[in-house]
């Protein structure tokens, strides 16, 4: 596994600890196996909350197509500048300074009802609890009915607040410092792809899959 640094992001840590919450920025692994769980040929609304310095905002608009939109919400002005910078050059990536709680409201803005994929790297064990429902709610209603809010963190603790989705596929990314649970919650269990076994077969479904 190979380490990434980047100084801002450990800069605006030393500044914010419990915002930012982490010193290093996703590995590519990670940004590898979270996006791989989207389907980008279907997709055109993504939303991004907590896009730091912007390894899955870079990786997605790789991904994204020609008529996609990406909503990128990054509270720290500074990392929300460096994201400007980044995607200044492209219409599709949209950089929003300011607390992901209000994305519907952008996404109205816009002329969107609902996005396909909410996708989370914000601390929510550190949330006041209030604030944590209410976006929590706001995600769920905010997502199309096939939609997906997937969510990296340290713990898997979302899943036990998210219980209002259809299906949650739970995975615990060991190639990553620290290492990560993905939470993909479904709102329709026809999303949940079935796992695949050795031989292409579809696996039995574990304790990972609980759709
Ligand atoms: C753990 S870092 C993740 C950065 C990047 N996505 C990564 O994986 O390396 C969390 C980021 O979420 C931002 N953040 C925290 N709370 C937020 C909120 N309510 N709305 C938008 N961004 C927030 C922080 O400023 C920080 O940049």
């Amino acid at each position: 596994m190979v380490l990434r640094m980047s100084a801002i992001l450990f800069r605006r840590f030393l500044a914010r600890p419990l915002q930012v919450a982490y010193v290093l920025p996703s590995s590519k692994g990670l940004v590898r196996r979270v996006l791989d769980k989207m389907d980008f040929a279907k997709a055109r609304v993504f939303v991004e909350f907590g896009a730091g310095e912007g390894c899955y905002t870079r990786e997605l608009a790789k991904r994204l197509a020609p008529d996609a939109k990406l909503l990128a919400f990054e509270l720290d002005s500074h990392l929300a500048e460096h994201l400007r910078e980044q995607f200044r050059d492209d219409d599709r990536v949209l950089i929003y300074e300011q607390d992901a709680a209000s994305f519907r409201t952008e996404l109205r803005k816009l002329g969107f009802s609902e996005a396909d994929y909410v996708i989370s790297g914000i601390p929510f064990s550190y949330l006041d609890p209030k604030k944590k429902k209410e976006i929590l709610r706001e995600v769920h209603d905010g997502l199309t009915p096939d939609g997906q809010f997937i969510v990296y963190q340290v713990t898997p603790e979302l899943k036990g607040h998210t219980k209002m989705y259809a299906a949650h596929e739970v995975e615990y990314f060991l190639a990553s410092i620290p290492p990560m649970f993905i939470v993909a919650c479904h709102k329709s269990e026809t999303t949940v792809r079935p796992k695949r076994g050795k031989k292409g077969k579809p696996a039995r479904r574990g304790a990972s899959q609980t759709a």
